[in-house]
């Protein structure tokens, strides 16, 4: 399986704040926000990761991640010219995905919990094993503003729609997604939406109408933050800090979790860390390598 990170997209939602910088650059708490879609990944062990980026935004992110090999990673990226819609990016993708499965994590989600790297393995077995698609629903009271999936009786997803006006259920889809190789050729074949754009939802509707969508909750010992307006990118922002000072341990830190994995050593990881040493996030470092 490879990932792919979508990081593009016009941040109108957060203007002025993202009139020059790219929303996903910017902090939720001490890193930046795309740190925390890319520990994802890593988590899962996935090493070849590429990232979808607008034109303007491509030297920025070249200059953070670089090609990955400092974190023991093999990243690439994509330029979207413009704002097509979350679809493209799989269509933009074919040639870095070729026959492999894909984790396609929306650059501006934000997940904690403790069970979930297990949940995401057991997707990204079922698809490797089975095929298909494999999506994840959290409970919210806004859901109007997400992707919305609907279930029976008898939890079966009945529907799935993008933003509806009057949601037929309380669960937001969220931003990560596995599927099977032929989420490329479905991307390729879907119309684009009221709003101009590649509907993500459209692709997981077509999985849908040929059986072959699973949908999992993420119950309520998760939290999980959709940073793209001002509210949630400042929610998020708190949630982490709570979290991090009430533990001391980070979220989403990549070098730990590249060092944990065993893709850097305690040298490479000193290393990251000596530059930022005046700061909390340094410090950390620091201490991992010397106390492991
Ligand atoms: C996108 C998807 C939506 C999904 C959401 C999760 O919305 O279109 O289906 O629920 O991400 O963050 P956007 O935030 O791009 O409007």
């Amino acid at each position: 399986m490879k990932a792919v990170i979508l990081a593009g997209g016009s941040g109108t939602r957060l203007y002025p704040v993202t009139t020059i910088i790219n929303k996903h650059l910017l902090p939720i708490y001490n890193k930046p926000m795309i740190y925390y879609p890319l520990s994802l990944v890593m988590l899962l062990r996935i090493k070849d990761v590429l990232f979808i980026v607008n034109p303007h935004d491509l030297e920025n992110f070249q200059n953070l991640l670089k090609d990955g090999s400092h974190i023991g990673m093999n990243i690439k990226y994509k330029v979207q010219e413009k704002p097509n819609g979350l679809a493209e990016g799989l269509i933009l993708a074919e040639d870095f995905i070729k026959n492999d499965s894909i984790c396609y994590v929306l650059g501006d989600n934000i997940f904690f919990g403790h069970h979930l790297p297990k949940l995401m393995k057991e997707a990204l077995k079922e698809i490797e094993h089975k095929g298909g698609a494999y999506i994840f629903g959290y409970y919210v009271k806004d859901p109007e503003r997400f992707g919305v999936v609907e279930f029976d009786e008898y939890r079966n997803v009945i529907s799935i729609e993008e933003k509806p006006k009057k949601p037929k259920s309380h669960y937001a889809v969220v931003g990560m997604y596995f599927y099977d190789n032929k989420a490329i050729e479905i991307a390729k074949n879907i119309k684009p939406s009221e709003r101009g754009e590649l509907e993500i939802t459209s692709v997981n509707e077509e999985y849908l109408k040929r059986g072959k969508l699973r949908v999992k909750l993420l119950g309520r010992g998760f939290a999980w933050f959709d940073a793209g307006t001002h509210d949630s990118f400042l929610e998020a922002g708190e949630f982490v800090a709570t979290i991090e000072n009430k533990t001391g341990l980070m979220i989403g830190c990549i070098e730990e979790i590249a060092y944990k994995n065993g893709w850097i050593t305690k040298e490479q990881l000193l290393k990251l860390a000596n530059p930022l040493k005046k700061t909390e996030y340094g410090r950390y470092l620091i201490e991992l390598a010397e106390n492991s």
